[in-house]
């Protein structure tokens, strides 16, 4: 869609309501219906834009009904909390009364320029893309959401940077229509995210979650990012923003872990703070995980210790709640065989359960049919390999009250 078609679109919006009243399985009737009243081209577009907004409620919620969204720009949108963090990060960093902008560099449809402009109360706020319709939803986006910033259709190479008192930059992360994980191949690449962190000392940037560790530059702050248990993003913030080397933020506790609450000597895979299973198992979230986090996570409990310096199960002997990860109760731990484990969970009459792996090529749909379970209760059965042998451990989720 061109910019001006969805100046035109907007200009209409009980064309807008017409469309997301109808059911999207009514198919070609929709459009016959719609057709009635007005042209083709506006007609395409409002079902579109309807099923798009539609798409965008799981992650906008019902401000989803007033915004308007491109397919890419859609995907590729931050999530409104995780964007609220990042904007809270940003304006606790700038002092109230010091004078600049913030520019949002590659803005898309504005995920993060509306959170970085609610955030940024007087100070002025610039959004850039250089796809003009992407830029013109943004703009359509602050005002649908009452925000003021500026957005500017431009290469992020062009933008003049003086004047700038900090910089979001949010990469596109698709090349050849695939999603990519090497750093080079974001647009813009990694290196000009450095040349801009150079240039505006306070430079956050958005990154894939799977970025390598060996990927990230010398002296930044990496923020690994979750929102209810599934691991969103990375963030990399550089100058006086990179507080740390490596944090954990889980949302929407807000509760963050960092390589500040590492026990001294743990280094990850040494080997230091393992121990024996206890009462308790701790599954840590994604976000620990990815960030190298566990035995921060294993330090901050009563007797945390990991199972195995290369798997990321924690366990402790007194089960108590974790913001960090999920806990269960251990009940049984048997040496890995099917036929095993089967008996096992007979016994309990386990007609439900849970399969978990780590560091075994075991597939969990494939296991569950070979257990063929039977009875009224309900488990989770976490394998791992650990260096003595793969085990089986039967537990159930903790409950607190
Ligand atoms: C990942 S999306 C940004 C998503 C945004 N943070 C949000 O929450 O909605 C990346 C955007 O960067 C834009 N882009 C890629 N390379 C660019 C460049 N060199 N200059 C300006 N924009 C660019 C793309 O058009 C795309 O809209």
């Amino acid at each position: 869609m061109d910019p001006s078609l969805l100046d035109r679109l907007a200009a209409v919006p009980a064309l807008l309501a017409a469309a997301a009243a109808l059911p999207a399985s009514s198919g070609a009737s929709r459009v016959e219906r719609l057709r009635r009243d007005w042209p083709a081209d506006l007609v395409a577009a409002a079902l579109t834009q309807a099923d798009l907004r539609a798409r965008a409620v799981a992650k906008f919620g019902d401000a989803a009904a007033a915004m308007y969204f491109t397919p890419d720009g859609l995907e590729q949108s931050s999530r409104p909390p995780v964007a609220l963090h990042r904007a809270t990060r940003f304006a606790a960093a700038l002092p109230f009364a010091s004078a600049g902008s913030v520019v949002d560099l590659c803005c898309g449809i504005g995920g993060d320029l509306l959170a970085l402009a609610a955030a940024a109360g007087d100070r002025a706020v610039l959004g850039v893309d250089r796809d003009p319709t992407t830029a013109r939803t943004a703009e359509l986006n602050l005002a649908a959401a009452g925000l003021v910033a500026d957005v500017q259709c431009a290469d992020v190479a062009d933008v003049a940077l003086n004047g700038v008192a900090a910089a979001f930059i949010d990469p596109a992360r698709r090349s050849s229509g695939r999603r990519t994980f090497d750093p080079a191949a974001y647009s813009p690449s990694l290196s000009f995210v450095s040349s801009l962190a150079a240039a505006v000392p306070l430079t956050a940037a958005k990154v894939a979650p799977g970025i390598p560790h060996e990927a990230l530059p010398d002296g930044v702050e990496a923020e690994w990012v979750s929102w209810r248990g599934e691991l969103k993003e990375a963030a990399l913030w550089f100058g006086p923003f990179a507080a740390v080397a490596r944090r954990a933020t889980l949302l929407p506790s807000g509760a963050s872990l960092t390589d500040a609450d590492l026990p001294a000597g743990a280094v990850p895979g040494s080997g230091a703070l393992v121990g024996e299973i206890g009462a308790a198992l701790y599954e840590p979230d994604p976000a620990v995980i990815r960030s190298g986090l566990v035995a921060a996570m294993a330090a901050g409990l009563p007797g945390g210790r990991l199972l195995d310096p290369h798997i990321a199960y924690i366990t402790a002997d007194t089960v108590v709640p974790s913001v960090f990860g999920a806990c269960f109760v251990v009940e049984d731990v048997l040496p890995y065989s099917v036929r095993r484990l089967k008996e096992a969970l007979r016994a309990r009459q386990v007609g439900t359960v849970e399969i978990k792996v780590r560091g075994l090529d075991i597939d969990p749909s494939a296991l569950r049919k070979s257990l063929q379970p039977r009875g009224d209760a309900s488990r989770t059965v976490l394998l791992a390999r650990l260096d003595t042998g793969p085990i089986a451990i039967i537990a159930q989720r903790a409950v607190f009250a």
